[in-house]
């Protein structure tokens, strides 16, 4: 099969904890062809989707010295047809701009004929903060709000801490910590939602289990694959790895099984096949739906190969559509 990358520059890659590079090696080990593309590569010629994508190959080996040797090498871009790709793979990072939004519009149009991942409407519609709320039954204490008073009545109610987001971040990009009591409390509302309000941000009860960490369970097509756990820096609030957290081995509770069970419908409606759950004790926080990480990690700690199996259910998945 032809799997077309459509992320950013390969050599903003870290190929040894990249899910997107474990997912180019996982489709070149079961012998298919990888290509690497841009949003920006996308063409429409005469209501024809294209576009200006360069075949890759990828590899690992082992080095004399015991260690891993990764690399790729990018071959000629060529105009081609998306239809004739047999999966998209939508790697690309936030932000979700305006780019983004008219390349999963541009997309929409080869649905029929491409198994993309994730489904472009899905990732259109799924803000990664907001599409918590249609799960709020398994979620902390949560506002989302413009306004800076209803922030403050929000934070007192609920004991006076919390942490505050703003709705397009990512790799713990904006999350401050806020106290009732701090006397920045103001200035970081301000930061995030604006003086006046002109923003949505999202509140949220502090939940002490995230020194503990912050758990990513990866899911495919609604089941999940594995967890790690992201432990935080002791200088540091948020876990996200981009912020010093440590990854660990972590089991998928009971409980967790459960909130994933009552997600997975609404998950497979919306054609988010592959997504990164994030769970703070026992709490759902976020569900990552662009372009989730942590797969590398998972399977150095549990020895499984997730990546083939991503692939693996690609190909069961690619093959029901019509040609
Ligand atoms: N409700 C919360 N209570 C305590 N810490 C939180 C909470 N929500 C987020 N955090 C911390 O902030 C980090 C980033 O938050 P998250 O909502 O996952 O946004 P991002 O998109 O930036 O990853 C988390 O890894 C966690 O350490
Ligand atoms: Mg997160």
């Amino acid at each position: 099969m032809r799997f077309l990358f459509l992320m950013d520059p390969m050599r903003t890659v870290a190929t040894a904890k990249d899910t997107t590079f474990a997912f180019m090696l996982a489709a070149a080990a079961r012998g298919h062809e990888c290509f690497h593309a841009q949003p920006l590569d996308l063409d429409v010629n005469q209501g024809v989707l294209e576009v200006r994508a360069a075949p890759l190959e990828v590899f690992r080996r082992d080095t004399q010295s015991g260690g891993i040797d990764d690399g790729w090498k990018i071959g000629d871009v060529a105009r081609g047809k998306v239809a004739d790709y047999d999966v998209v793979m939508i790697r690309k990072d936030p932000p979700f701009d305006a780019t983004y939004a008219y390349m999963t519009q541009l997309l929409e149009t080869v649905r029929e004929h491409t198994l993309i991942v994730n489904d472009p409407q899905g990732l259109r519609d799924a803000n990664e903060k907001l599409y918590t709320l249609h799960f709020s039954k398994w979620m902390p204490r949560t506002l989302v709000t413009a306004s800076p008073k209803r922030v403050r009545e929000f934070v007192e109610e609920i004991g006076g801490r919390a942490v505050i987001k703003p709705l397009d971040g990512m790799a713990g990009a904006g999350v401050f910590l806020l106290n009732a009591d701090d006397r920045n409390f103001n200035a970081i509302v301000e930061a995030t939602i604006g003086e006046y309000g002109t923003r949505f941000g999202m509140v949220q009860e502090f939940l002490p289990a995230a020194r503990v960490g912050d758990k990513r369970i990866l899911l495919i097509d609604g089941e999940p694959l594995g967890a790690i756990l992201r432990v935080p820096a002791e200088n540091e609030a948020r876990a996200n790895l981009h912020t010093g957290g440590t990854a660990a081995a972590v089991p998928i509770t009971a409980e967790e099984r459960a909130m994933i069970a009552d997600l997975a419908p609404r998950l497979k409606a919306d054609g988010l096949y592959f997504v990164g759950l994030d769970v703070i004790g026992g709490k759902l926080t976020e569900v990552n739906v662009t372009s989730p990480t942590g797969i590398q990690q998972m399977m150095r700690f549990d020895g499984v190969d997730y990546a083939g199996r991503v692939v693996e259910w690609i190909e069961k998945r690619a093959k029901k559509r019509p040609r």
